[in-house]
């Protein structure tokens, strides 16, 4: 049986923030269907996608995801030279795409250097099997059309950050477009998280109802610091135990809730149950398959 934190009682509405994007449903309140005080074990991630099945950060990887019966879906998000979001782990497209055969001239092949209409053209599923032949980057957009879509759910990382100077206000904005900043999205379907805790500083003071997440993991001591701005303490499976968990939990976040922890990148059954006897609240997993049923035999 798994390690759970209590139930919050709580619900703790947010004072007025700076709501600088316009939204019917703006009013700052506790995020609650994600909380893992609703699941009695941890939810399961797949982590950019279904990505030891599909090539990552596809909608292929997606839909493998939905396929396999998983509605929460991990992605990263960066920004291309003419200003559009785009679906990349990388900093450059190199490892994920053809780009070297079809702008052999242009390296070191950084995202930032590179157009949407140029990215466009890039085969993003060959490097990972024939099968997957066609599959392009996505934009943010035509992402979270397809989420929608598939009913699925997201984590969704600003990968970077400090590279793109207000990509925060414009990956809200497109959110916001896609309809992802309304009431019922923003209470059970979306977590915003960084390795950048300007950036989730800053998602949250522009939008304080939205689930936010700190990739790392900070010490306990500091962990009030961060219960401020993030929900969440999303932290490397090999760096936590059984204490950090508790520690994380007996904060509270900024929504007055306990602090929550999805805990990443969790591959073969072992750690899956290790970290699920910690009492973590999610597993980021590019095979949520084995997590899965890790989960359903213990
Ligand atoms: O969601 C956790 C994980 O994605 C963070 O690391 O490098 O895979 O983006 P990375
Ligand atoms: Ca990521």
């Amino acid at each position: 049986m798994y390690a759970r934190a209590a139930a919050a009682t709580a619900v703790a509405l947010m004072g007025a923030g700076a709501l600088v994007l316009p939204s019917t449903t703006a009013t700052a309140q506790s995020p609650s269907a994600t909380s893992a005080s609703d699941h009695d074990r941890p939810l399961v991630v797949a982590h950019r996608g279904a990505s030891a099945y599909a090539p990552e950060n596809t909608i292929a990887a997606i839909d493998k995801a939905r396929d396999m019966g998983f509605r929460w879906v991990e992605n990263d998000v960066q920004r291309t030279k003419d200003g559009e979001l785009v679906i990349m782990h990388d900093e450059t497209l190199k490892r994920t795409t053809d780009v070297e055969e079809v702008f052999p001239d242009r390296a070191p092949w950084k995202v930032a250097d590179f157009t949407a209409a140029e990215i466009a053209q890039l085969d993003a599923g060959s490097w990972f099997s024939p099968k997957y032949k066609g599959q392009r980057v996505p934009t943010l957009s035509q992402y979270m059309r397809r989420v929608s879509h598939n009913h699925q759910k997201l984590v969704f990382e600003f990968k970077k950050p400090e590279l793109y100077p207000g990509i925060e206000e414009e990956g809200l904005r497109v959110l916001r477009n896609e309809g992802w900043l309304d009431k019922h999205h923003v209470k059970s379907k979306l977590v915003i998280q960084s390795f950048s805790a300007d950036s989730v500083k800053k998602v949250h003071a522009l939008r304080p109802d939205v689930k936010t997440g700190f990739l790392g993991t900070p010490a306990v001591a500091d962990l009030p610091e961060y219960a401020e701005f993030a929900d969440q303490i999303n932290a490397t499976h090999t760096s936590i135990s059984a204490g950090y968990v508790e520690a994380i939990h007996d904060q509270k976040g900024p929504h007055g809730k306990p602090l929550e922890i999805f805990t990443w990148t969790v591959n073969d059954a072992p750690s899956a149950l290790r970290v699920a006897g910690f009492g973590v609240d999610g597993i980021i997993t590019n095979t949520p398959d084995v997590v899965r049923e890790a989960l359903d035999e213990s």
